[in-house]
């Protein structure tokens, strides 16, 4: 497999709650590669947490700096990256996610919404009616979530370990199929 990878970077796209983060850890380590998680590194460049900084200084100044720590991430190779849910709506970012393998976990909105009905570190969340506001991003988004090279159709009842051994699986069929293009 890593063979056949040659170092291509894989970046994980998905809705909030998707598993983005689980699944690429499982990911980086059956492939040896390192895992970066842009939400993290975006923490770590503000010095601050993501709702701090959607509450201080807006979504539009998040989604430079999440541009910018992909620029930077895309320029390593071997390595797994989980993106952020909203990363797919600029088109910038896909000048870098495009060099790399997409592969979108799409999960049911019924699955995120049970996920995610304790959360509180997400900014977009914070409406009462927590399908609601899944659905409508996943309206807004779904057209470029399915851009990916790869789209993973998770049930509720799949492991992580399960997903990913069925990424795993069909990763080879992909790298056929974009070597023909
Ligand atoms: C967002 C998703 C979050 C984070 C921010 C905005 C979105 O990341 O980047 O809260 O727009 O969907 P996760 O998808 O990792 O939760």
């Amino acid at each position: 497999m890593n063979n056949l990878l040659q170092g291509l970077n894989i970046y994980l796209i998905g809705m909030m709650g998707s598993g983005k983060s689980t699944i690429g850890h499982l990911l980086a380590s059956a492939l040896d590669y390192r895992f970066f998680d842009t939400d993290i590194l975006i923490e770590k460049v503000a010095e601050t947490s993501i709702n701090e900084i959607f509450k201080n200084k807006g979504e539009a100044y998040f989604r430079d700096l999440e541009t910018s720590v992909l620029e930077q991430i895309s320029g390593y190779t071997r390595s797994v990256i989980a993106t952020g849910g909203g990363i797919v709506i600029k088109p910038k970012n896909w000048s870098y996610l495009r060099y790399g393998l997409t592969i979108w976990l799409d999960v049911p909105v019924e699955v995120l919404t049970a996920r995610l009905a304790q959360d509180d570190s997400r900014p977009l969340l914070k409406e009462a009616d927590l399908n609601l506001k899944l659905t409508t991003l996943l309206q807004e988004r779904i057209n470029f979530y399915q851009q990916a090279d790869l789209i993973i159709k998770i049930e509720a009842e799949q492991t992580p370990a399960e997903i990913t051994k069925h990424i795993l699986q069909k990763i080879p069929s992909i790298l056929k199929s974009n070597d023909q293009n």
